[in-house]
């Protein structure tokens, strides 16, 4: 590390993740592909007119790992403060602030968490400190004049694969991307829209299972990434796209329904009932990602995360062949694991929210499912969403 490099990798508030993959693995494994995105951030900042950089993209796409990678690149020192660990704005601008050192970057990071408070506070700081820029890493961009907004895809697909090969090597020495195995890895780099978090969760997963037992797994729709012992300090990509699918209006979550209906790839001018202002806002929070367009024709997507996430949503909660049970049947504490398992905790998260021992909160879960005749947790998620309320409230 360049001498006189001062940075502060450790959140300024209180830490936010101890444990797993994520902020701490950036100290010791390499970054993998992004030479071309880091080359756009250099030369954005090369520019001094630009103070404030926004890099953005859906949760789980490399955000964190690529501003990082950014500031160890630029061998000046910088200041990191990540907002996870504050519950008020008006210590999000003090912090910041604090944090607006001289001639330092700032790297400001899951701004989405205060979009409001930043955008009515930077613009403010930045005038009275000519010297500082700020590298905000948010899921969506603040809107402000002079902000250069950076889009983060998901990574290449080659990078993708090698990715899954790193992280499988870490579970299985013996893995290797010989043979079929090759073409099972990139069908899930796929499945999994080669989103780096996901492809860390489904790796982890070799310990369990083949790379072909797993694919058959994510095809059927079976929760293989979500928690589990090793991850368990690590966000949920589900109970991230849950957070900004909450924060959707109704129109929004309307759309996003209709869009999660079909596959593939879509051009806003052939879709004449959908408003093109509600598009926008679904690729601004990058519900939807852009795809190079043909003939100058704007292209989108739906990650399939995003997709499975709100088909889950809005499947009806039980398979029709079996009557559903009626809600009552669930014990007050099986309602409270349930809404917790809906919130995207593990079973170990759950254990300790609830102060019980794991496998008690294992046993809870098992029975809620089977009360409930879900078959995954996303399931769950949904019965709350849309019966457990009612439950809650007779
Ligand atoms: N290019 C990359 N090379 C290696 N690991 C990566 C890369 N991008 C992301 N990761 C890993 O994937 C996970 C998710 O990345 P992160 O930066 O936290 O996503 P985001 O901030 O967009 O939610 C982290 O564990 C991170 O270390
Ligand atoms: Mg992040």
């Amino acid at each position: 590390m360049a001498s006189g490099h001062v940075h502060s990798r450790l959140p300024t508030k209180r830490p936010t993740r101890a444990r797993g993959p994520g902020a701490d693995a950036t100290a010791f494994t390499p970054i993998v592909g992004r030479d071309g995105e880091l080359g756009l951030l250099r030369e954005q900042l090369a520019d001094p007119s630009v103070r404030l950089l926004t890099m953005t993209g859906p949760a789980g796409v490399g955000k964190t790992r690529l501003a990082l990678a950014l500031a160890e690149d630029l061998h000046g020192p910088y200041e990191r403060l990540d907002l996870a660990g504050h519950d008020r704005a008006g210590t999000v601008l003090d912090a910041l602030a604090a944090a607006a050192v001289p001639g330092r970057l700032v790297i400001v990071d899951q701004g989405e968490h205060f979009t409001e408070a930043l955008a009515a506070g930077l613009p403010r700081l930045l005038a009275d400190r000519p010297e500082t820029r700020v590298l905000l890493v948010s899921r969506e961009p603040l809107h402000l004049y002079g902000e250069r907004v950076l889009r983060v895809p998901p990574l290449a697909r080659v990078a993708s694969l090698e990715l899954f090969r790193q992280r499988a090597v870490a579970v299985r020495p013996d893995f290797s991307l010989n043979g079929g195995v090759r073409a099972e890895a990139a069908r899930l780099c796929e499945l999994l829209d080669d989103l780096p978090l996901a492809i860390e969760f489904a790796a982890a997963r070799l310990k369990l299972f083949r790379p072909a037992e797993l694919l058959d797994r994510l095809r059927d729709g079976q929760d293989v990434l979500y928690g589990g012992p090793t991850l368990s300090h690590h966000a949920s990509m589900r109970a991230a796209i849950g957070w900004s699918h909450d924060r959707l209006t109704g129109p929004e979550q309307a759309a996003i329904s209709a869009l999660a209906l079909r596959d593939g790839v879509f051009s806003p001018a052939d879709d004449p009932e959908l408003a093109p202002e509600i598009i926008e806002t679904l690729v601004d929070k990058n519900l939807l990602v852009p795809m190079p367009s043909v003939d100058g024709e704007p292209r989108f997507r739906m990650l399939n995360v995003v997709r499975a996430f709100t088909r889950a949503l809005d499947a009806p909660p039980v398979t029709p062949s079996r009557p559903r049970p009626p809600a009552p049947s669930l014990t007050p504490r099986e309602q409270e694991v349930a809404m917790l398992v809906a919130q995207g905790l593990t079973n170990r998260q759950i254990a300790g929210r609830l102060g019980i021992a794991e496998w008690t909160a294992v046993n809870h879960v098992r029975n809620v499912m089977r009360k409930l005749n879900c078959t995954s947790r996303v399931n769950v998620a949904s019965w709350v969403l849309r019966d457990g309320a009612v439950a809650a409230a007779d």
